[in-house]
């Protein structure tokens, strides 16, 4: 003859099918009823999620357990239990903790441009090594998909590695870094359409363990196309600088890409001028090589301001040191992206 307190011994140690915790630990053990004259057992449960085939077959189990121990008959009824249970027995790995989850602290900087070769890839680079010399935890995604460079740019040679089914960016300069031009082999070109590539972004953000950030700088593929929506929509916390150079017709263009920020409820951190002047090392003379005030034009129509104005020239030759496109600290373009740095940090922090 089962007794109360041995239908409870058996049945405590058993696992809530949802929330992998035994009925001891949810307390989903609510009503015992034993009738002795007939040996029947009776018992009412609370479970994360009711009628459902994992129901079924917990309800299999139990009867099983309770009619192998000397019940002639069982009855069994469920509830679900209350959602304060539920919340706090949730598994952790059903919560969204990647960085998409919307609990994470990491401020995502979108470097956006009107179209390509205005230095969009090269600004996003230096702005995040400057972030990094500030002291912050910096990472990348290089989501110009197609036009992938920031690994060439960087002198990144080696690929991220892999624990477990998580990828590891690789590290330069202190910031972390992943990109498309990690997953295909020689250069080749990249042919993927429309879902896998949207899968492919996804990942960056939910497949690398990227630890805990402060900055994570995104390298958009230039003008207003698919995949620099798709983003807009993945991060809505993602604020955006744009990039221009000083010609009107490319201020122009960047407009249209500030205007998509901006319909889509995100906020513009600033314009940079990149290009603006050429400084002659001889004489000091700044030359306005391709036009001037295309920044102030872009900022206004934007309502926003120029943060930045980088010189045309190449970072210095360095002995040993392989990094194309990244300015050395005391280099003039390198003392710029630190006021960059230095101003957008205080947006976010003031
Ligand atoms: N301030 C600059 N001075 C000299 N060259 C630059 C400067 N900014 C960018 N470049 C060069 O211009 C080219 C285009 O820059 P990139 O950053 O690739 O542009 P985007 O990402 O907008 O296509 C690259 O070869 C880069 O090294
Ligand atoms: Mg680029």
């Amino acid at each position: 003859m089962l007794t109360r307190e041995k239908v409870l011994e058996l049945l405590n140690p058993i696992k809530d099918p949802f929330l992998h915790k035994t009925f001891e630990e949810t307390n989903g053990i609510e009503e015992i009823t034993i009738k002795e004259e007939k040996n029947h057992v009776s018992v009412k449960l609370a479970i994360g999620k009711t009628n459902t085939a994992e129901q079924m077959q917990l309800q299999q189990e139990l009867v099983n357990k309770l009619k192998g121990e000397g019940a002639a008959t069982v009855g069994l009824r469920f509830n679900q239990l209350p959602d304060e249970v539920i919340a706090k027995f949730q598994p952790t790995s059903e919560k969204d903790t990647s960085l998409l989850g919307g609990e994470t602290d990491t401020k995502f900087i979108a470097v956006a441009s009107g179209k390509g070769g205005v230095g969009k890839s090269t600004v996003t680079v230096n702005l995040a090594v400057a972030l990094a010399r500030l002291g912050k935890k910096v990472g990348i995604i290089d989501a110009d998909i197609y036009g992938f460079s920031i690994p060439d740019m960087m002198g990144v040679e080696q690929r991220p590695a892999l624990k477990g089914n998580r990828i590891i960016p690789v590290e330069r300069f202190g910031v972390k870094l992943i990109s498309m031009g990690f997953f295909v082999e020689d250069n080749s070109p990249v042919i993927w359409r429309g879902p896998r590539l949207g899968k492919m972004l996804t990942s960056f953000f939910k497949e690398v363990e990227w630890g805990d950030l402060d900055y994570l700088l995104l390298d958009l593929p230039p003008g207003t196309g698919d995949i620099a929506l798709d983003v807009h929509n993945m991060i809505p916390s993602s604020k955006e600088v744009i990039v221009t150079t000083p010609h009107p017709t490319a201020a122009f263009v960047a407009a249209r890409a500030g205007q998509m920020a901006l319909t889509t409820d995100h906020e513009i951190l600033g314009v940079i001028e990149n290009m603006a002047y050429f400084e002659s090392q001889l004489t000091g003379e700044k030359e306005f090589v391709f036009g001037q005030g295309g920044g102030d034009k872009l900022a206004e129509a934007l309502n926003s301001e120029v943060i930045g104005q980088l010189s045309l020239q190449q970072p210095y030759e360095e002995e040993g040191v392989f990094a194309p496109s990244v300015y050395q600290e005391d280099h003039p373009n390198g003392i710029e992206y630190r006021n960059i740095a230095a101003k957008i940090i205080e947006k976010y922090e003031q």
